[in-house]
């Protein structure tokens, strides 16, 4: 259960403000979190914004840690109208997070302005997700709790007076002189009178991650049927198009649990009237139904920009900011009486339809398509303010709503910031590069947020196959062919191998619905950082006596970014290849891998090459991995709807894997409606490896029908 976090005890720091010294103290918020303040701080700010309540029994379960930085070193110090800060780096250490990036994963060196804007091409700060947190190799965690556009210098400048100002060396005659001499600190400009500072304990980074997760509320429980397969089809799609396109999936064998309707769904966008579109869709009850009763949820596209054409715009008039956005009104969501306007237009018109969900887009950038930032609003928070709120205070409020109904929702979003962890929308954007979409992916476990990289187009079928098969091992398997009208099977030389891999996430929704689970109760993201694993780039300064990369896999975790092979879940290691590639090289983290299609041992702690045709990707399981997955069905089970097991156990070493179950539909989960049921595989009295699964638990959801196990065993 989530309660309020609460003051459990206080340290004290001696942190200069005003100029002036004084004794501002650390308080411990939940064991392993502490918090300070910094001159005055704002009223609204990102935690206030997501309205986040954290899960203190979780992070109580981790346990107390020591405050894990120097209190002296940390300084801030408010002047000229914002607020300074500054905190300590050591030699040798690597940062991450600093929000969504796509082309970066270690952040040391860097200089960035966090700012909420379509990723443009470039990792400055300015993306879909800024969130102001980094997660240093040390076990820590920085979090800036201000909805302001921050300026980062990620261990770039050089003070007068620090302990480790590097020398001064001559450029005419020094090779060895470098332009970027060595800092000893993070610093950051807040452009405000004062703020919030947390910063968060780890032995492990994956620890620390963890806690920012559980501190943000924890990770998102979609409905079960949202980590199934989705199709988002052209803009102007009308009724009987969709359903066509629905039959289709199903005559040939493909799996499909919500189709996303793109704008032309409204009578009106952009800007948008939040009303059916009468001609394309005459009749919209009847037609959720027909979709509904073919096992197929509908996701509403939108944008926040109302539309004079809308039956709320008047309403709203004195409810928005001063400036228009695509000639529509922008509704200041910090009011509540906004937010009920536009929340009652949704529940009327489309949620009490029953539709499942909503893809927010617009609500991040670019600037020409935004509101400036000499905009005004009737609460009184800046234009600044909303923008890096924006998005997330629409998530909260299609969150809450769907809550009212007690029925789950899983929705696209393409803007959020901290404190939105536990919203189940996950980010996606227009910028279509197949490798920054997967850096991305990566770079989301380290913020608290979820990234799909969407398949629309393709070149051709090889990058159609590879881009599918990362999407499937992705937080939303998802086609938005809202501008191609692409099909999955649209490239017949790789039907069969698209097909193969869209009933593999299929098969493996037991396996991802339970990682979803350890997210949302442990906090874990579910898709992340290579960094993240323990033992694999926090070993590597141990292991450094050997830098031949070759030989050194750690050695290559510090020294190079890994920005394309991730974990899924607990026991999957993802190695996607990219169009032109039929092999590339895989560094496997120390302890036994094994192949996940054949169960062959593939290597330990090293850096082996593997060669994949279009009809698989590159994916390893750890020793002793315990992947549950069910029929290749071509819709999520449903509520109470048995489903039969086939777990799959690789390796060398005794095993185990906690399985999670609910009703996959509502919110009563939170109200403990859960099991988690332990699967373990040891050797039996003859020394055969056996799998068991424990009973379910009295009282609790069961869909879980027969189970067979296949061992596939390596003794390597
Ligand atoms: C874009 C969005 C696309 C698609 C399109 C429809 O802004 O990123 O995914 O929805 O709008 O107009």
């Amino acid at each position: 259960m989530k309660k309020r976090i609460q003051l459990l005890a206080v340290i004290y720091l001696l942190l200069p403000i005003q100029g002036k010294s004084q004794n501002p103290k650390w308080e411990v918020v939940a064991p392993g979190i502490w918090k300070t303040v910094a001159g005055v701080p704002e009223k609204y700010d990102l935690l206030k914004a997501a309205g986040v309540q954290s899960n203190l029994e979780a992070l109580t379960k981790l346990g107390n840690a020591d405050f894990p930085l120097s209190p002296q070193e940390i300084v801030a110090e408010v002047s000229d109208g914002k607020t300074a800060l500054r905190f300590p780096l050591v030699r040798g250490e690597q940062l991450y997070g600093f929000g969504l990036n796509f082309k970066t994963v270690q952040q040391r060196g860097r200089i960035m302005q966090l700012h909420v804007d379509h990723y443009g091409g470039e990792d400055n700060g300015r993306t879909h997700a800024p969130v102001p947190f980094y997660i240093s190799d040390k076990g820590y965690g920085v979090f800036v709790n201000s909805a302001r556009y921050i300026k980062v210098y990620a261990g770039t400048a050089v003070r007068k007076d620090s302990p480790n100002a590097p020398q001064a060396r001559d450029r005419n005659t020094d090779r060895d002189w470098t332009a970027n001499p060595y800092s000893d600190a993070v610093e950051m400009l807040v452009p405000a009178q004062g703020v919030e500072i947390y910063v968060f304990a780890g032995s492990t980074m994956l620890d620390v991650v963890r806690r920012f997760n559980l501190f943000n509320g924890g990770g998102c429980m979609p409905p079960r049927w949202g980590l199934g397969f989705t199709q988002r089809v052209r803009a102007l799609f009308k009724a009987d198009e969709v359903i066509a396109e629905a039959k289709a999936f199903a005559d040939k064998g493909y799996p499909l649990d919500f189709i996303g309707l793109e704008p032309g769904w409204q009578s009106k966008s952009y800007p948008c009237s939040l009303e059916w579109d009468k001609s394309r869709f005459p009749d919209p009850e009847g037609f959720v139904k027909t979709m509904k009763a073919m096992g197929i949820r509908l996701n509403l596209w939108t944008n926040p920009y109302v539309s004079p054409a809308s039956p709320i715009y008047q309403k709203l008039v004195a409810l928005s900011g001063s400036h228009k956005v695509w000639d529509g009104l922008v509704p200041d969501f910090t009011l509540p009486e906004a937010q009920n306007i536009v929340a009652g237009q949704l529940r009327k018109n489309q949620i009490n339809l029953g539709i499942g969900g909503y893809k927010v887009d617009e609500c991040d950038g670019f600037d020409g398509w935004l509101w400036p930032d000499v905009a005004k609003f009737p609460s009184g928070n800046s234009a600044e303010q909303i923008r890096q709120t924006y998005g997330v205070l629409l998530q909260k409020m299609t969150t809450d709503l769907f809550r009212q109904n007690n029925t789950r929702t899983y929705g696209l979003v393409r803007a959020s910031n901290a404190g939105a962890s536990s919203f189940p929308y996950v980010i996606y954007n227009d910028f279509y590069s197949h490798e920054d979409f997967i850096t991305a992916l990566i770079n989301s476990s380290f913020c608290g947020v979820l990234w799909t990289p969407e398949v629309r187009g393709s070149s051709g079928g090889e990058e159609w196959v590879r881009r599918m098969q990362t999407v499937c091992f992705s937080p939303m398997a998802m086609i938005n062919a809202w501008a191609d009208g692409t099909k999955p099977w649209s490239f017949p030389e790789v039907e069969k191998e698209v097909k193969k891999i869209a009933l593999l996430r299929m098969q493996l929704m037991p396996y991802f619905y339970s990682e979803f689970a350890k997210y949302h109760f442990e906090g874990t993201p579910p898709f992340r950082a290579m960094n993240l694993e323990p033992g694999f780039g926090t070993q590597a300064v141990s292991e450094l006596k050997n830098t031949n990369l070759g030989e050194n896999p750690y050695a290559l975790s510090v020294t190079k970014e890994i920005k394309d092979q991730y974990m899924a879940g607990e026991y999957l290691l993802v190695a996607p290849l990219f169009k032109g590639q039929t092999s590339r090289e895989v560094i496997l983290p120390k302890g036994k891998w094994f192949d996940f299609y054949t169960g062959k041992y593939a290597g330990d702690g090293e850096i082996i090459k593997v060669t994949a045709g279009l009809d698989h990707i590159p994916v390893f399981v750890k020793d002793g991995g315990i992947i549950p997955m069910m029929p290749p069905l071509l819709h999520a089970p449903a509520s109470g709807e048995k489903f039969d097991l086939e777990i799959s156990y690789y390796g060398s070493k005794p095993g185990t894997y906690q399985l999670y179950d609910d009703d996959g539909e509502t919110f009563d989960y939170e109200k403990g409606s859960y099991s988690w049921r332990e699967l373990m595989v040891a050797p039996d009295k003859k020394g055969k490896l056996t799998g068991t699964i424990s009973k379910a638990n009295r009282g609790k959801p069961d869909n879980i029908g027969k189970v067979t196990w296949k061992i596939l065993a390596d003794s390597n």
